[in-house]
């Protein structure tokens, strides 16, 4: 309901009546219906409210085994249901991306990454959902590999960053494939491996052009040596990755993978057994089949997000993510009167104001400040002032609002949509940091579309 609906202009009653003077004055509490197009409703459950379009919905509990130490899983309790911001994955688009990445690179395997929570989608229930389909699985640090044992992933994972300290016996223990980046870490690995009575499964880490971590092109056949001469260490694998793959022009990662290639011809040329080759990440899966090679390691495709605009389209993906919230407060602002802090934005003739409670303690960038759109009844509007750390504020204009309105922040609405790029693009950065950012006080709510 809103007050177009009264016959009169609400526009010219709010401000006939004077009721744009302070907050206090503009609410109404569920009485005669607003005098300025808005009244609270109740707020509903996402449950209830979500309930016609879907046929389940799976809430993401924290295992009692996960210590925070261990991995930041979103908490889920009963009480979330009030909370008015959250994050849908749809399992069913997930799915159907992997199909999508596999039909693409076929008959080279699928490493699904599932590092930094599953780029913020919840790791536990992509492990749960995509795991089984997934030739291998890739995380950036041990815990997340720890964290994925536990919950009973048997699928080979293999960690993707680097190795500190006294890390080693911990891979072995949880049966997690190592990467090996130097001849040292190699022989350490070889000889925690001899004392647990274990062999280690590793893969060698080639630096092509990264310069992160892993041994140069240059050097690889010092590890690939050392490897031969281990007893206690499988060659699995061998990889590289790529920096520039994401760009128009290839020739960067052209050279990457002929350096690559060059270090591969050391098994050839011993006659020894191939290890599984991969390098290919999404940009490449998607712009460089020739890098395909026996594995892809596909991150943010599998999301649905392609890695940057200007990547060929090759494979056609959906975003798995929305990110919500709803209107909860409204406000007539006068002409001349700034939003927010530092007073950076205000309107030379009186707006109307909804406030929305996600901020950049939620993983919504403050430099979305006065740049970013969000959607409100299938409608764009401009985000308006400095963003808050828990509440930002939308100029919906001369449109009504009401209090527990949906607010799609990343996600379509009728014909609208808002993507992840959308929000890199005004914050000045990549879709992935959008993603990874969304604050674990953020419910992630999973569902399906399966229509029994
Ligand atoms: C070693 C490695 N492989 C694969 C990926 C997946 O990359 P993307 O998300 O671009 O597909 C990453 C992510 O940064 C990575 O570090």
């Amino acid at each position: 309901m809103n007050t177009t609906s009264q016959g009169s202009d609400p526009w010219e009653v709010v401000f006939k009546q004077g009721l744009m003077s302070g907050e206090g004055g503009i609410r109404t509490h569920g009485g005669p219906k607003g005098h300025n197009g808005f009244r609270d409703r109740p707020i509903q459950p996402l449950w209830h409210l979500s309930e016609q379009r879907r046929n389940y919905i799976l809430f993401c509990a924290r295992s009692s085994t996960i210590t925070p130490m261990q991995i930041n899983e979103p908490v889920i309790s009963s009480s979330d249901s009030v909370r008015a911001t959250w994050a849908e994955v749809n399992l069913t688009r997930l799915s159907r991306n992997l199909q999508a990445i596999r039909a693409h690179v076929a008959p080279a395997r699928v490493m699904i990454i599932v590092k930094a929570n599953a780029y913020g989608h919840g790791l536990a229930e992509v492990a749960k959902t995509v795991g089984p389909q997934a030739d291998y699985v890739g995380v950036a640090v041990l815990e997340e590999g720890i964290f994925l044992r536990e919950l009973g992933v048997k699928a080979p994972i293999i960690v993707l960053g680097g190795i500190w300290g006294d890390q080693v016996p911990q891979y072995l223990k949880h049966d997690l494939t190592l990467t090996a980046s130097s001849v040292e870490r190699l022989e350490q690995i070889d000889g925690v491996a001899a004392k647990m009575g274990v062999k280690a499964r590793v893969h060698l880490k080639i630096d092509t052009g990264m310069e992160r971590i892993g041994v140069h092109y240059y050097s690889a056949h010092t590890l690939q040596e050392a490897a031969l001469k281990l007893n206690n260490v499988e060659v699995e694998g061998i990889y590289s990755h790529f920096a520039n793959a994401d760009m128009s022009d290839l020739t960067h990662a052209r050279l990457q993978l002929e350096r690559f290639k060059e270090v591969l011809r050391f098994y050839e040329k011993n006659s020894l057994p191939m290890p599984i080759r991969h390098m290919a990440n999404s940009a490449a899966i998607l712009q460089l089949p020739e890098s395909h090679l026996d594995m892809v390691r596909p991150g943010i495709m599998l999301y649905g997000v392609y890695p940057a605009a200007q990547v060929l389209r090759t494979v056609e993906i959906q975003p798995a993510l929305a990110w919500k919230s709803r209107v909860v407060y409204f406000k007539v602002v006068r002409a001349g009167h700034p939003v927010s802090y530092g007073s950076t934005w205000q309107s030379d003739h009186p707006v109307r104001i909804v406030t929305v409670p996600v901020g950049y303690g939620d993983g919504y960038f403050r430099s979305l400040s006065n740049r970013a759109q969000v959607i409100i009844r299938n409608q764009k509007y401009p985000q308006v002032g400095r963003v808050c750390m828990d509440q930002m504020m939308v100029n919906i204009e001369a449109d009504s609002g009401f209090n527990g309105d949906e607010v799609t922040l990343i996600g379509e609405a009728g014909e609208a949509a808002i993507t992840a790029q959308d929000l890199a693009d005004w914050a000045g950065t990549i879709p992935y940091e959008i993603l990874t950012n969304i604050n674990t006080r953020v419910p992630r709510v999973y569902f399906t579309e399966d229509k029994n």
